[in-house]
């Protein structure tokens, strides 16, 4: 996997193939990015291992395989397994701060693929789509694969500015909007109650969608955020896409999306279901298990606090030793966004790999070329012993 389009160079995806990876596990990888003994790279946004609940899984699996049914080893309904969605329906509805019906989701293979799937169904080559600025920079590579035209709108710490949007409505209108509504990556930022109002109007008016990328949704350490978007799908402009892989894990490659029926018939009724059936059968009720034995509730429970320590100790550590750093704690997710005014970040980074520790540039994060002067960090990969090692490497760098 290439990632040079979008400037990344995370560890063993380019810079540590040669020197590392390929004289190291030549084709045995298992996992996307392995970071090499002795870094500690800040920048990752990968679950730690120890995070990932192998046994609450082992025990689904052999819940489902041991009540004989076969079904989930066929063909799966278009809109995917119809008791897995109750089940997750139930839990979205607990969580997610208004009431849920099975019928409006439809089971997906993560978000990654959700949004390739919506581009493929929603736009063709050289339409126009808006993202905030900055954005979740993989989602705007999968824009690029499609052919889009990309139009940033700028954020400040209540997300996506408005005025700007209808500034640029006046120009071109877009096939829809992508945003990272709650604690953004990488800005940490949450869209406000009020503006998520305001743009659902102005979807409606200027009739575009609204992708909202709600991947961090339940990692909420402090206070609850703003409802989920999918409390807003009656207004036909709204698809809400969720994903297990920061509540369990990235590997089950497994995720849903919320809709209104008139979107829904679109998506199911697509060649690709038509070919293979829905996404996921298989994963998808062993996670109906593990949801019906209050397992996803105590995995969930068990990150808010990890993470939300982490969280705590990373803002103390940066204000101490970086405190050049501006930044706002985030009150959820894993990403810090710090600003240095004057600074580049990319050089920032060349020094920091020689002190074996790694951020993320914040010109990563721009479809605009810009956002220099910001870089990201994540709690998600170490606990707080190394989250400290790796601060103190950093404040060497600053030095
Ligand atoms: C904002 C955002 N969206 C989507 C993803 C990937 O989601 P999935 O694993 O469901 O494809 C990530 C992963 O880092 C993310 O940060």
């Amino acid at each position: 996997m290439s990632m040079d389009a979008s400037g990344y160079c995370g560890f063993l995806r380019k810079d540590f193939v040669s020197c590392y990876t390929l004289t190291m596990m030549p084709n045995f990888q298992t996992i996307q990015t392995l970071i090499p003994p002795g870094f500690i790279d800040l920048g990752a946004g990968e679950p730690q291992p120890e995070l990932l609940p192998l046994d609450l899984l082992r025990d689904a699996a052999a819940h489902r395989f041991g009540l004989g049914d076969k079904d989930f080893l066929q063909y799966g309904l278009e809109q995917g397994d119809g008791y897995f969605r109750a089940a997750l329906a139930g839990f979205l509805s607990t969580h997610c701060g208004s009431s849920v019906s099975h019928d409006d989701l439809f089971t997906t293979s993560g978000i990654s693929s959700a949004l390739s799937l919506l581009c493929t169904l929603f736009t063709k080559p050289g339409d126009t789509i808006y993202v905030e600025e900055p954005s979740y920079f993989l989602a705007l590579r999968i824009f690029v694969d499609h052919g889009l035209h990309v139009v940033p709108i700028r954020t400040d710490t209540s997300g996506l500015v408005l005025e700007d949007m209808v500034a640029a409505l006046n120009v071109s209108k877009p096939k829809f909007i992508y945003v990272v509504p709650t604690f953004q990556n990488p800005s940490g930022q949450t869209l406000s109650q009020e503006r998520r109002e305001q743009l659902v109007e102005l979807a409606k008016e200027h009739d575009f969608l609204i992708l909202a990328d709600e991947v961090y949704q339940f990692l909420s350490y402090t206070q609850a955020p703003p409802k989920s978007f999918g409390a807003y799908i009656d207004s036909e402009h709204v698809i809400s896409l969720g994903s297990f892989s920061k509540i369990l894990a990235p590997g089950l490659r497994l995720g849903w999306l919320q809709t209104h029926q008139s979107i829904m018939q679109k998506i199911i009724s697509c060649g690709m279901l038509d070919s293979g059936g829905g996404m996921n059968p298989f994963t998808s009720t062993i996670v109906r298990s593990l949801i019906e034995s209050g397992g996803l509730d105590r995995n969930l429970s068990t990150l808010l606090d990890v993470l939300g320590k982490r969280v705590r100790v990373m803002s103390e550590l940066l204000q101490k030793h970086i405190p050049q750093a501006q930044f706002i704690p985030p009150h959820g997710g894993y990403f810090f966004w710090l600003h240095v005014p004057g600074m580049d970040a990319k050089e920032l980074r060349k020094k920091a790999q020689a002190h074996k520790v790694d951020l993320r540039p914040g010109i990563l994060f721009s479809s605009a070329n810009g956002l220099n002067e910001h870089f990201r960090l994540s709690v998600s990969h170490y606990g707080v012993d190394r989250i400290e090692e790796g601060v103190l490497r950093l404040k060497d760098c600053f030095k």
